[in-house]
């Protein structure tokens, strides 16, 4: 009599405070049976990488599928893949706005419920030693901050908007954009997220407008001080792309920034996400 034989989860950790990489094969990923390890193990690393397994954009779907609710890129919209590139070309309807993802960043902060996860997987990429994507471990960050700090940003709520994140890349646009920006929306967030299942994490990122009672330079000290600190090497992994690689993301308790390259390079990245199952709080 034969027994059945479950996928085991393989996986080695790529540093101390953040990502692991997974080994397993293509067909163990999608048959589903490793599907909550992948989902444990992203919440306590924060990025998975699964080098070179060259999922098609029909298989990136599935495998997104078995970890949780597959989120369709605008409310109400189909399952499919979305191009994330900063070649307008490629990308007219979202370049734009792509250009706040070169710095640090959290997906979804106009949403009382943000995704839960990330999945990139690198169709073409770009030229070595640019377009590398980083990685900070938020929950990491935070759990090292010396105890009187994190009862002090405990207390914090954080004005975020995409009308921030604007003047990282465009310092004096002009009023029409500018209120452009605003009619996305903004929103007030906790400065720490305390998890449902009690751990915490910092929201912070290019979105991270104001500090709310605090004066401008108290508000960007806060905001930037904390950026700057979870930002430091041992919080951050920097992914090198080859083709092929797909990389998820705990978007709930990581930041990430794609590092600059040339937008008309080719770097096409193939992306899906998950829906999220908790609100800031
Ligand atoms: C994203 C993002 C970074 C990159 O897809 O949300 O920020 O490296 N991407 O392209
Ligand atoms: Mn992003």
């Amino acid at each position: 009599m034969s027994v059945a034989t479950t996928a085991q989860l393989k996986a080695e950790e790529i540093k101390p405070k953040i990502g692991s990489r997974v080994l397993n094969s293509k067909e163990e990923l999608l048959s589903g049976e490793i599907a909550r390890d992948i989902r444990d193990l992203l919440e306590a690393r924060g990025v998975l990488v699964f080098p070179k397994i060259g999922f098609t954009d029909e298989e990136q779907i599935a495998f997104t599928k078995t970890l949780g609710t597959f989120a369709p890129e605008r409310a109400g919209g189909a399952e499919e893949i979305s191009k994330i590139t900063l070649d307008v070309k490629e990308n007219p309807s979202s370049a734009e706005y792509l250009k706040g993802s070169l710095y640090w960043h959290i997906d979804g902060t106009r949403n009382d419920v943000p995704i839960l996860a990330s999945l990139l997987s690198c169709k073409v990429p770009s030229p070595k030693g640019t377009g590398n994507t980083g990685f900070a471990n938020t929950y990491s960050a935070y759990d090292d901050l010396p105890e009187d700090k994190k009862a002090e940003y405990e207390q914090y709520r954080v004005i975020h908007g995409p009308w921030a994140s604007l003047f990282y890349y465009e310092p004096e646009p002009s009023l029409a954009k500018l209120q452009g920006y605003a009619g996305i929306g903004e929103q007030e967030l906790p400065l720490v997220w305390k998890h449902q299942s009690g751990r915490k994490s910092l929201v912070i990122g290019c979105t991270a407008a104001a500090v709310v009672g605090k004066t401008p330079l108290e508000s960007a000290m806060i905001i930037h001080g904390l950026r700057d600190w979870a930002t430091g090497p041992e919080f951050t992994y920097s992914h090198e792309w080859d083709v092929g690689d797909l990389v998820m993301w705990d978007n709930t308790g990581t930041m990430h920034r794609a590092e600059a390259y040339d937008p008309t390079c080719g770097r096409m990245m193939h992306r899906t996400k998950l829906e999220g199952e908790e609100p800031f709080e």
